[in-house]
């Protein structure tokens, strides 16, 4: 065992699988092992591996300009080049750049902004960010906050309620609908509790409201079919921000540019990251509106600056990553490639619905997921994640690195490049991992 302290890892029992190189959708392990990389890592390797044009491009940047910082207003050229290629790209009008590493990072430099600005327009009460039930926002103090899955805050106290942190209903109709109640009335039954919540809070209280467009980390779950589109509805009448946390969905990943353009919604501030450099190099972005910017300028004159920034904001060796990746991703139509590649995909996760032990197929584009369950006939869940972890296994046995997410969804989310036939290898490596794994949950009397 080495001296690391393993992420998201249960510490008294690491498992190992130490990777060492990778080409296209494929990684090798120490022993020569090949797998599929079917989650692109953790949702973000959009290019795969070893594209050589990223290589190039960062190894230019390094030469050029190794590291130069944005503090006090120094800038670069390739940080302006890419806030500008952004702007072009986004739905927010005039919108602004906070650019860092994570993620985690850019969710919380949004939640000290969005105080920041509450401050700045003279309504200071005006804090409270509303956010999902299993949504995932990262793992920063105020990030984990916002994520509503219990593992994640489990012991670490977190500050939830100085916050001002309000948690809604998941938009999950296989997970959440009550009895026989159609997706319709389920969706009418989350925005009336919505709309209770902000009444009783007060709409001058609340200042976002944060979703991802589809939530990966929580289950890979689909809104409910107008959630979103409704939400919004409800928060423009009710003068709130709709933030879309995109930083799984972005630049292609559900078959179009952002989730929120598959979600028919437009969002007042969003969060990206992962694909903005296909991961080659760290960088992520919290994205808001230029009136925002102005009101957070006029308040920053009166103390002489905007107290905020990272060392590593606007790395020009990131930023030359993510300008060379928004270029691949255009000239290569790559989202629409997802969207084609994304049919196939969704089609060939189809073939298993009628399997015993799968209760939901589920997903958009390049993202899916199959909902492993004890009970087909009721879609009762699993009690814990032992199903789940020995199916990851058993595609990990087969030559395939998929996650067990939320205990017993399996998630597939392969690098944009994907070719057909490494679809169906994917399908077919999981489709033995299957059979082992039902015969596991027969053997364990886990089955009801
Ligand atoms: C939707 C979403 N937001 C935020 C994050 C956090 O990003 P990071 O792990 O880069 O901090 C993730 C990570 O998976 C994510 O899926």
């Amino acid at each position: 065992m080495s001296s690391i302290i393993y992420p998201v890892t249960n510490l008294a029992a690491v498992e190992q699988i130490n990777i060492v190189s990778g080409k296209g959708v494929y990684v090798y392990d120490d022993a020569g092992n090949q797998y599929l990389e079917g989650l692109s890592g953790l949702w973000c390797s959009a290019l795969g591996y070893g594209n050589e044009e990223l290589i190039a491009a960062i190894n230019s940047q390094l030469e050029t300009l190794s590291y130069s910082h944005l503090f006090g207003g120094r800038t670069h050229p390739v940080v302006i080049e890419l806030a500008d290629k952004l702007a072009a790209m986004v739905p927010i009008p005039d919108a602004k750049f906070f650019f860092s590493n994570s993620g985690s990072e850019a969710n919380d430099s949004h939640v000290k902004m969005l105080r920041y600005y509450s401050n700045a327009i003279g309504k200071p009460q005006k804090k409270k960010i509303i956010a999902l039930d299993r949504g995932y926002h990262g793992v920063t103090v105020a990030a984990a906050s916002l994520t509503g899955l219990p593992v994640m805050h489990s012991h670490f106290d977190l500050p939830v309620d100085a916050l001002g942190i309000l948690r809604a209903d998941c938009p999950h109709y296989f997970r959440g609908k009550v009895g026989d109640e159609s997706e319709d009335e389920f969706v009418s039954r989350l925005l009336r509790n919505l709309e209770q919540m902000i009444f009783d809070e007060g709409a001058d209280t609340i200042a976002a409201f944060v979703a991802e467009p589809l939530m990966g980390a929580g289950g890979v779950i689909v809104p409910a079919e107008g959630y979103l589109p409704k939400v919004q509805a409800l928060l423009n009448k009710h003068d709130i921000f709709l933030w879309a946390d995109e930083v799984i969905c972005g630049f292609g990943r559900t078959g179009n540019d952002f989730g929120s353009t598959t979600m028919g919604i437009k969002p007042d501030l969003m969060s990206l990251a992962k694909q903005l450099s296909s991961a080659y190099v760290p960088i992520s972005a919290a994205v808001i509106p230029g009136a925002m910017y102005e009101a957070m300028a006029e308040q920053s004159a009166d103390v002489g600056m905007f107290g905020h920034g990272y060392t590593y904001t606007g790395h020009p060796v990131a930023c030359a990553a993510a300008l060379k990746a928004l270029e691949i991703y255009e000239r290569d139509d790559l989202y629409a490639r997802a969207a084609t590649m994304g049919a196939h995909l969704q089609s060939r996760l189809q073939e298993y619905a009628d399997h015993d032990l799968v209760g939901e197929v589920r997903g958009k584009g390049l993202i899916g997921a199959i909902e492993l369950v004890a009970n087909k006939e009721t879609g009762q869940a699993f009690a814990d994640g032992r199903v789940g972890a020995f199916a990851q296994r058993a595609c990990q046995n087969e030559g395939l690195l998929l996650r067990a997410v939320a205990g017993s969804s399996v998630a597939f989310c392969p690098p944009l490049i994907i070719e057909e036939s490494q679809i169906d290898e994917m399908i077919e490596k999981f489709g033995r991992a299957l059979v082992a794994t039902l015969e596991y949950a027969k053997k364990e009397n886990l089955i009801e």
